[in-house]
């Protein structure tokens, strides 16, 4: 990774800061505690996460050499209740990115999972700090599968991961893709602070999840339906088989057909 090659490329607020460490917990840990005395746009990269995080709870696998672990501060003007905007937006961003690098039709799965068809290429895992009902700040985490092979990774998720050079048989400079993930980031969290119906049409757009027959588990609930779309605040709209309609806030959805 060239770190100064990163800093010249990257053109806007988010970047204009970079720090990177060869090995690091986790990215997100080092944004949430930096976050307070650092101006928004701060990017962490690492090479390798010892404690990398995923959603729910879960473990991001972050071996040496091969992908991007990056973490970016942001304190965007808008209420905790459209919190999730800034994961969708970040998802959008990513999307058009890895689309712009590799040729790959990168979609996204509600609500932040990048995927090539049905396989898992990335995840974003936006932790908040909040302050009656305002977002003090946001650390956006950003994990990208560029170079790693099946063999990489562990072999419970081998099955519904993989990588842009799995996909390709090409490998990618890393510097390049964060480069353009860092442009097209500047470029669209600009868009959220005027016209944030622009980012969900986006979305849907760039979506394999909307219209598909989808399980989704949300706390203690599980509930089975269509995703019919997503509303105003990137929340899903889940059309139950009873024809109920449910608005989902935030879970983690199996597509099933
Ligand atoms: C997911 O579960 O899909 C979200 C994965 C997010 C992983 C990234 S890697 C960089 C940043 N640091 C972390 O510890 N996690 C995020």
């Amino acid at each position: 990774m060239n770190i100064e090659k990163i800093r010249q490329g990257a053109r806007g607020n988010i970047g204009r800061e970079i720090l990177f460490y060869p090995v690091i917990d986790s990215t997100n840990t080092a944004g949430l505690e930096k976050a307070l005395t650092s101006e928004e746009g701060l990017v962490i990269l690492a090479d390798s996460q010892l404690k990398g995080k995923g959603r729910l709870g879960r473990t991001w696998v972050s071996p040496p050499g091969l992908n991007i672990y990056m973490s970016i501060v942001l304190k965007p003007l808008i209420e905790l209740a459209d919190a999730t905007l800034i994961t969708i937006t970040s998802a959008v961003a990513c999307s058009i990115a890895l689309r712009n690098i590799s040729g790959l039709e990168i979609t996204i799965k509600w609500p932040n999972d990048l995927m090539f068809q049905n396989r898992k290429i990335g995840g974003i895992l936006t932790e908040l700090k909040s302050e009656l009902k305002k977002i003090v700040f946001a650390v956006v985490g950003i994990g990208i599968n560029v170079n790693s092979e099946l063999k990489d990774f562990p072999e419970d998720i081998r099955r519904m991961a993989t990588s842009l050079r799995n996909e390709t048989k090409k490998s990618f400079s890393r510097t390049e893709i964060i480069i353009e993930l860092l442009n097209e980031l500047n470029k669209w969290y600009a868009v959220l602070a005027s016209d944030r119906e622009i980012i969900i049409d986006k979305w849907k757009e760039l979506s394999s999840t909307i219209g598909r027959k989808v399980k989704v588990v949300s706390g203690q609930e599980t509930l089975e339906g269509i995703a019919e779309d997503i509303n105003e605040k990137g929340m899903l709209i889940l059309k139950l088989l009873t024809g109920e309609q449910k608005k989902i806030v935030s879970g983690d959805l199996i597509v099933l057909s």
